[in-house]
């Protein structure tokens, strides 16, 4: 498996911060904080920097398709109860996950590829399992319009990024079964952080 982020691992979470400062990592950990966490899947967890910021015991599996981000995420986080895999989060025999963090990963797949990813993690949240997700949406003002074109030449250079706008996220977990019980817009509604459920 080609390892798409290897020349961005090492400053990612650096670059993150210089762009947006403390938004990102405000928005993935808004509906983490202040609860205790059940058995989590972290799909794409990147370098796993953010989530030293939650107090929180961890446990379950962190799986990360990019070697370095991975090497990375295992430094960061070694002292929590989670599990690290390579790969594709879909070879996980785990089942019944009462969470999956979703943290801008979606918007770096084609639609194509996001029906049968939905349906995947769907497979694998157990009957009250949530689902958490936080990942741009459209650009709202002229500047984040600027640094959003931006981001996506940076990343097609640097990460074979495939996309030019963000994926229509209603349609795709609606479809796949899924209903929204809670939202957090920062930026004007270009970050969201949403909590969705199994519709019953
Ligand atoms: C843009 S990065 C986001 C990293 C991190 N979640 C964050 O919030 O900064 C997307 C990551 O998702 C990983 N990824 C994409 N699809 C994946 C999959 N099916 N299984 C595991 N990792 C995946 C990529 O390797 C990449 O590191």
């Amino acid at each position: 498996m080609k390892d798409l982020y290897s020349s961005v691992a090492p400053f990612y979470s650096f670059l993150a911060k210089l762009v947006f400062g403390s938004s990102l990592v405000e928005a993935k950990l808004f509906h983490l904080e202040g609860r205790s966490l059940g058995k989590i899947l972290i799909i794409g967890g990147g370098d796993g920097f953010d989530y030293l910021d939650l107090k929180h015991p961890k446990y379950g599996e962190f799986w990360e398709k990019s070697e370095s981000m991975l090497l990375h995420a295992k430094k960061n986080l070694h002292e929590t109860g989670l599990s690290f895999y390579l790969g594709d989060f879909a070879d996980s025999a785990e089942v019944d996950f009462d969470e999956i963090w979703l943290h801008f990963v979606l918007d770096t797949l084609k639609d194509e590829e996001v029906t049968e990813f939905l349906e995947t993690c769907r497979s694998k949240l157990s009957e009250n399992g949530k689902i958490y997700l936080t990942d741009f949406y459209s650009p709202v003002t002229s500047k984040q319009k600027l640094i959003h074109k931006s981001m996506i030449r940076f990343f097609k250079v640097a990460a074979a990024y495939p996309r030019n706008k963000v994926p229509d996220y209603e349609k795709f977990l609606s479809e796949a079964g899924l209903i929204k019980t809670h939202e957090k817009k920062f930026k004007k509604g270009w970050i969201r952080s949403s909590v969705w459920k199994i519709r019953g």
